[in-house]
C-alpha cells in the first residue's frame, strides 16, 4: 500500500502576480506528488489570521497578513509519501536570501516577507491548514494508473 500524508501548500500574490503558477505546479508534478484539490482565490482577512493564528503578535504579523491577503493566490493539498517533509524540502529555507539554487524560494525570490510559496511545516498544521482552506468534498480521490512507477 501506498503510504500517504497530505500537506497544504500555498502559491502566495506575488507567484501569481509574476506568471510563476504553472512553473512552480510542473516541480510538484514531476516529484511525483499527487494534487488532490486546487483553489484560486482572494483570502478574506479573517482566514488569512487563522491560517497564520501562531504569528499573532510578532512584528512582522500585520505586514505577513496585508501580503497574503493583497491578491489571489493559489491553494492547493498534494498527497506523497512524507509529503509536509519533502515539499519544504523543495520550497528551501524561509527566507529566499537563505534558500538554496534548486529550491523554489532560491530560485525564485529575492526577500522574506515575499517569498512566493508557503507549506505546512507538520502533518498536523496540514490537516488544520487544509480544514481553513477547504471543505472535506473538495478532496478529490482518484486513482493514479503511474503510482508503481512512482512508489516501490
Ligand atoms: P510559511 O508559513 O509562509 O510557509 O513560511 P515558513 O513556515 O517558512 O515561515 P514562518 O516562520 O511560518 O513565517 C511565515 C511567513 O512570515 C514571513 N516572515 N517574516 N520579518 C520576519 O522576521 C519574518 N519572519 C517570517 C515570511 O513571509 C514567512 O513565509
Ligand atoms: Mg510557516
Amino acid at each position: 500500500m501506498i503510504p500517504v500524508e497530505r500537506t497544504y501548500l500555498m502559491l502566495k500574490p506575488d507567484a501569481v502576480q509574476r506568471g510563476l503558477c504553472g512553473e512552480i505546479i510542473s516541480r510538484f508534478e514531476r516529484k511525483g506528488l499527487k494534487l488532490i484539490a486546487m483553489k484560486f482565490m482572494l483570502i478574506p482577512k479573517a482566514t488569512a489570521e487563522r491560517h497564520y493564528g501562531e504569528h499573532k503578535g510578532k512584528k512582522f504579523y500585520d505586514s505577513l497578513i496585508s501580503y497574503i491577503t493583497s491578491g489571489p493566490v493559489l491553494a492547493m493539498v498534494w498527497e506523497g509519501k512524507n509529503a509536509v517533509s519533502v515539499c519544504r524540502a523543495m520550497m528551501g529555507k524561509t527566507d529566499p536570501q537563505d534558500s538554496a539554487p534548486g529550491t523554489i524560494r532560491g530560485d525564485y525570490g529575492m526577500d522574506l516577507g515575499v517569498n512566493v510559496i508557503h507549506g505546512s511545516d507538520s502533518p498536523e498544521s496540514a490537516e488544520r491548514e487544509i480544514g481553513i482552506f477547504f471543505k472535506p468534498e473538495e478532496l478529490v480521490q482518484y486513482e493514479r494508473s503511474v503510482e508503481r512507477w512512482i512508489y516501490e
